[in-house]
C-alpha cells in the first residue's frame, strides 16, 4: 500500500493560483515515483474566501487544514483599493492568514535565505561579498510580540487620536522557539546569531536571559548576539557571516524582506512554518496583484515550500533535495524569470509555467 499523505491546498489570492499550480505539478511527478499518495485536498482562503463565502478563513478550509498531515498556501492578500471593499476583520492578513498561525499553533517559522553559488549573480550586492553564495536559516517566532499583543484605539483627555498595541512574550514562548534555533544550530554549523534590541526593549532582555539558560543545554553552539538595526547592515555588508539568525515576529517580517532583496528577488523565499502538531508551508511573500493571472510570476518560492513540506512534513529528504536541485539547474542553464533578470540580460525569460515545465524535466532526471 502506498503511504498517503494528505495535503490542504490554500492556493491564495493574485499569483497565488498559478504558482501553486506548478507546485503540484511537482508533486504529482513524486508520485509517478515513489509510493506516495498526496491527497490534495483544494480549498479557498484569504480575499478569495471572502468573496466566496464572506469568511476570509471559512469553516471548510479550517476543517481541511485540521485533517491534513501537512498545508500547503499560497500568497494572499489583494492591492490596496481592492482591500478597501472588504471589512477591515475579514481582509486577508488579519481575517485568514494570523488567525491560521494562532489556530494551528505554528510558533517557528524557518525562512532559508538561500543563493546557490551558481545563482550568485542574482543577487545585488557585489560579487566579493557574494561569490560563494549566500546559506542563512532565519529562524522567526510567528506567534508572539505585536502581532498578536493587545490594541487599543481611542481618543486622549485633549482629544487626540491615540493607539497601543503591546508587544507580548512570555518565558515558554520565548524558550520554545529558541529550543527550534539551538537545535537547528546543531544540525549545522553551530553558530546562532540571537538577533534583538535590548538595549531598549525590556521584551529583549527577557529573551536574552532565557537564552542565556537554553544556551546551557546547547554548549557546542556558539552564540553571537546582535542588534537588529546593526543585523540589518550586516546582512547587506557580509551576509556569509551568518547561519542561523533567530528574533521576534516583528524584527522576522522585517530581516526576512530584506534577506529576499539580497537575494535579487522576493521570488526566491520559500518558508516552513511549524507548531507542535501542524505545519504550513507558504512563501514569504505577497500576492503580487499586477502580475496576477499574466503567467509572469517566479513559482520558485512556491516550489521550494513544496520542497520543505517534502522534508520537514513527510521526511523525504532526497526527494526535497532533488526539487531544489532542479529549480538551480534552470537558473544555471541560463534560463530566468522577469523578477529577477531583465530581457536584456542575456537570460532567456520564462513564464510561470514554462519555469514549472523545466523543472519538470530536471526533475525527471533527478529522481529515479
Ligand atoms: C509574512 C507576511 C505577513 C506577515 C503579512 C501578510 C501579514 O508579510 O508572512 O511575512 O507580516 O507576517
Ligand atoms: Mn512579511
Amino acid at each position: 500500500m502506498a503511504e498517503t499523505y494528505k495535503v490542504a491546498v490554500l492556493a491564495g489570492d493574485g499569483i497565488g493560483p498559478e504558482i501553486t499550480q506548478q507546485a503540484l505539478r511537482v508533486l504529482r511527478l513524486i508520485e509517478q515515483k515513489r509510493d506516495v499518495v498526496f491527497a490534495c485536498d483544494e480549498v479557498e482562503f484569504g480575499a478569495a474566501a471572502y468573496f466566496s463565502t464572506g469568511k476570509a478563513f471559512p469553516d471548510a478550509t479550517k476543517k481541511a487544514c485540521d485533517e491534513a498531515d501537512a498545508i500547503l498556501k499560497g500568497p494572499i492578500g489583494l492591492s490596496h483599493e481592492e482591500s478597501e471593499k472588504i471589512p477591515v476583520e475579514e481582509r486577508p492578513e488579519r481575517g485568514a492568514l494570523l488567525p491560521m498561525r494562532r489556530r494551528l499553533n505554528t510558533y517557528a517559522n524557518f525562512r532559508p535565505i538561500s543563493l546557490p553559488k551558481g545563482m550568485a549573480h542574482f543577487s545585488p550586492l557585489k560579487p566579493e561579498i557574494v561569490s560563494e553564495g549566500i546559506d542563512i536559516m532565519l529562524i522567526r517566532e510567528l506567534i508572539g510580540g505585536l502581532y498578536f499583543g493587545s490594541k487599543e484605539r481611542g481618543e486622549t483627555e485633549e482629544g487626540l487620536r491615540y493607539v497601543k498595541e503591546s508587544l507580548d512574550y512570555d518565558e515558554q514562548q520565548i524558550r520554545q522557539i529558541l529550543v527550534v534555533a539551538f537545535k537547528e544550530s546543531m544540525k549545522r554549523k553551530k553558530i546562532l546569531h540571537n538577533i534583538h534590541k535590548s538595549n531598549v526593549l525590556i521584551s529583549s532582555v527577557l529573551w536574552n536571559e532565557v537564552l542565556e539558560e537554553v544556551a546551557l543545554d546547547y554548549p557546542e553552539v556558539r552564540v553571537i548576539h546582535m542588534l537588529v538595526d546593526a543585523a540589518a547592515t550586516h546582512l547587506c555588508l557580509n551576509p556569509c557571516q551568518f547561519d542561523v539568525m533567530v528574533m521576534e515576529n516583528m524584527f522576522g517580517d522585517i530581516l526576512s524582506d530584506q534577506a529576499g532583496g539580497i537575494l535579487g528577488s522576493l521570488g526566491l523565499m520559500p518558508s516552513a512554518c511549524i507548531g507542535p502538531d501542524k505545519a504550513y508551508y507558504e512563501p514569504s511573500h505577497g500576492s503580487a496583484p499586477d502580475i496576477a493571472g499574466k503567467n509572469l510570476a517566479n513559482p520558485y518560492s512556491m516550489i521550494g515550500s513544496v520542497a520543505l513540506m517534502l522534508d520537514m512534513s513527510f521526511g523525504m529528504t532526497e526527494e526535497a533535495k532533488a526539487v531544489w536541485q532542479a529549480m538551480q539547474s534552470v537558473f544555471q542553464a541560463g534560463f530566468s524569470t522577469g523578477d529577477l533578470s531583465s530581457a536584456s540580460s542575456g537570460n532567456t525569460l520564462l513564464s510561470t509555467s514554462e519555469f514549472g515545465d523545466k523543472v519538470l524535466e530536471s526533475l525527471e532526471g533527478l529522481i529515479v
